[in-house]
């Protein structure tokens, strides 16, 4: 199973409380973050895009930095490590995008992805006057079918022709094309959503669902599989879950508590209601604000003692169709640290470092 890590590339990462660790993004702690995971053998770092943050006592991620100028920065001081970096796909057109990629494709030494999104809060678009109209909720894959076409058709043949409802490219260039297959990875929950991921994408990410409920998300995986018998093309799963360990059940638990017992109303709220915005049913967004764990955007949490998350991360690898998992930590550099001495090490779906480790 393939291991990734979520970068903060906002502050506070993903634990909206004045009890979880409070810091600033910066390109130093990324790259602490990242040199590290390389280190464990982490198999890829992807940093979102947030461009409007949710306020509150936290002023949760109202500072972000910018995900493909920092995955530039990093790709220089990499090795081996695979990185994505996302694309706001309303604020930048997809043949600057091809071009952004085939240049970290050439730093990177063709590590390089790009994490395709279509954008579901309002106010990160509206304040620079680039949201559609409320009518985009519905159209937003369509929108970014045709997105994804120029990038393949850009990658693949280093021109566009492409003439749609929203793209028209007229003998667009762009070369060089990158030296390696060009991924391209979507986090649709949606109908729409995972079709777009069964016709364009490489890999799809969805969120590990609940409290220490490895498998909650396996639902997902098999709509996602199911919606890849329409394109008979081979796309899985990639899973993100939060992990909170420490050296007993207990003590982890304890620091869940107190992250949730500091949870930052006003920042919650506020993720509610952009969530609410979009009135259609088919969509996930909602999901992320529900109270059950609000505090960490119900993205999915493995709490407990090394030995607790490493069977649980091997449960997860269990779900048909799983690529791997994506790992958020309260405290990143030292979730790392623990994650490669104390938890990979117990893992079976891991256990293919450690031989060919043993083989070199
Ligand atoms: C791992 C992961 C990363 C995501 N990154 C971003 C991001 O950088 N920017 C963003 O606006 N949305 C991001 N999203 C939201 C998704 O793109 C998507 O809109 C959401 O999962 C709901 O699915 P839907 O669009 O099919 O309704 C992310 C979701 C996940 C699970």
């Amino acid at each position: 199973m393939d291991i990734g890590v979520f970068i903060p590339i906002g502050n506070n990462g993903w634990l909206i409380s004045t009890n979880a660790p409070q810091y600033k993004p910066t390109f130093d702690l990324n790259k602490e973050i990242v040199l590290k995971a390389e280190q464990y053998d982490f198999d890829f770092a992807l940093s979102m895009i947030k461009l409007r943050g949710f306020g509150g006592k936290t002023e949760f991620w109202e500072y972000n930095l910018e995900s493909f100028t920092l995955m530039a920065g990093l790709a220089a001081v990499t090795d081996k490590i695979q990185l994505f970096a996302t694309a706001a796909t309303l604020t930048l057109p997809p043949a600057i995008v091809a071009r952004m990629a085939a240049t970290i494709d050439s730093i990177s030494n063709g590590r390089f992805g790009v994490n395709l999104v279509t954008g579901w809060q309002r106010p990160e678009y509206s304040q620079m006057g680039l949201w559609p109209g409320d009518e985009f909720f519905a159209t937003r894959y369509e929108y970014l079918a045709e997105y994804a076409q120029v990038l393949r058709d850009l990658w693949a043949t280093g021109q566009s022709d492409f003439k749609g409802k929203h793209f028209t490219m007229d003998d667009c260039r762009v070369r060089p094309q990158p030296q390696a297959d060009m991924k391209i990875i979507c986090a649709g929950q949606s109908e729409a959503g995972m079709a777009f991921s069964a016709q364009y994408a490489d890999y799809n990410f969805c969120f590990g669902k609940g409290v220490n409920t490895p498998t909650a998300f396996a639902p997902a995986a098999e709509r996602l599989q199911k919606a890849t018998e329409a394109t008979g093309r081979e796309v899985t799963s990639c899973v993100l879950f939060m992990i909170i360990a420490d050296e007993t059940d207990e003590a982890a638990r304890a620091r869940w508590e107190h992250y949730k017992a500091g949870a930052d109303q006003a920042a919650i709220a506020w993720l509610g209601e952009q969530g609410a915005a979009d009135k259609s049913a088919d969509t996930n967004v909602r999901q992320m604000a529900d109270p059950t764990s609000a505090v960490n955007i119900n993205m999915g949490t493995l709490v407990g003692s090394y030995e607790s998350v490493a069977r649980m991360l091997d449960e997860v690898a269990t779900v048909p169709g799983t690529q791997g998992v994506m790992l958020t930590f309260d405290d990143f550099v030292q979730g790392i640290e623990d994650f490669g001495t104390k938890i990979q090490p117990l893992m079976k779906s891991r256990r293919h470092l450690s031989k060919q480790k043993e083989s070199a």
